[in-house]
């Protein structure tokens, strides 16, 4: 599932990169772009049973409003590379259309992944945590209370890490998983699709300044966050995730696969908008995860392939 290529062309400073980068950078160009892709991606979505339009209408209540004001922090700044358009909303993450639209936009995500076979959008989503969730029982740490999801949009990833936990828990020690993001908007859908309350706390913070004490958690999760960062931020939160867990814990990744052969090889009509809706593809394609987690202080055994498209990456702090 790899090629010797480290990353796609159309990412980092080569000539196919540098065209692409210049048809996102022509409005007109990208307003067309954006317009159509959305169509399409909306009505493939539709068309393979996931509730996209329904969801969006299902999630505008009053009580989600009630529920942004009493999760937002006032005091959180939010980072420059923050503040930009991503997946083609122009408030970025900020706005409700972005939260309302995650959990869709998500599970037609997973079902890209696997063309050629015929799966339910539930059994893809299923299929693509359990792959991460594989690699972390066997490399993760062995007794897991705490656990810190970083970048938890609506809480997809941080129910089911959750759920794969808890089950093991001892009455006297049980799991508690916290979600933590930057969007406070994300944060209420997340809350509100928590219905059993089964996560402890839903945080509006930077996972570069968690407000965590030193030591508090066995395992901290990045799933598909990394994408969506500068590398100097990346580098940040390492050092804070470093920070935030015990000794024997693990820091765990899940994201995009710069040298899988189908990310590599997708139509320029894809990897243009792909480009254009996400703002930090060049830093992050051209970027060695792994030798930063190693610069925070943890220890890798290697990536691991989950998946033809994405790869984990399980980094220890050492006991
Ligand atoms: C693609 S979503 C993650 C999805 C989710 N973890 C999952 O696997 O379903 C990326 C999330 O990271 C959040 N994010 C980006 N930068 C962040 C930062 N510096 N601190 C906290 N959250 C951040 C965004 O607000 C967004 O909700």
């Amino acid at each position: 599932m790899t090629t010797t290529k480290l990353k796609p062309d159309w990412a980092g400073d080569d000539l196919l990169s540098k065209l692409v980068n210049r048809a996102i950078q022509t409005p007109a160009l990208y307003a067309l772009m954006k317009r159509q892709a959305r169509q399409v991606m909306i009505k493939t979505a539709e068309k393979n049973g996931v509730p996209w339009r329904q969801t969006c209408v299902d999630l505008d209540t009053p009580e989600m409003r009630q529920r942004l004001d009493q999760l937002t922090d006032p005091a959180v700044v939010y980072p420059d590379y923050y503040q930009v358009p991503f997946h083609a909303y122009s408030e970025g993450n900020l706005c409700w259309q972005a939260a309302f639209e995650a959990a869709p936009a998500t599970y037609a995500m997973a079902l890209r992944i696997w063309p050629q076979e015929t799966l339910t959008w539930q059994a893809a989503q299923t299929r693509l945590r359990q792959s991460f969730l594989t690699v972390l029982d066997q490399q993760g740490p062995a007794q897991v209370h705490d656990i810190l999801d970083l970048g938890c949009s609506v809480g997809i990833s941080t129910l089911s890490l959750h759920r794969h936990y808890a089950p093991r828990q001892s009455p006297a020690a049980p799991v508690r998983t916290v979600g933590l993001d930057l969007s406070p908007y994300m944060l209420a859908v997340a809350q509100a699709q928590d219905t059993q309350g089964e996560i402890a706390q839903w945080v509006h913070a930077a996972a570069e300044a968690t407000g965590f004490p030193d030591r508090a958690f066995d395992l901290v999760t990045m799933q598909f966050v990394t994408h969506e960062l500068p590398r100097s931020a990346t580098q940040a939160i390492f050092r804070e995730a470093w920070r935030v867990l015990r000794p024997g814990g693990a820091l765990a990744l899940l994201d995009n696969n710069p040298q899988s052969p189908v990310i590599q090889a997708l139509p320029p009509v894809l990897f243009t908008l792909m480009k254009s809706t996400e703002p930090w593809s060049d830093d992050y394609y051209t970027f060695d995860l792994e030798a930063a987690l190693v610069e925070a202080g943890f220890e890798t055994s290697g990536v691991v392939l989950t998946d033809p498209r994405h790869r984990t990456l399980v980094a220890r702090k050492r006991g």
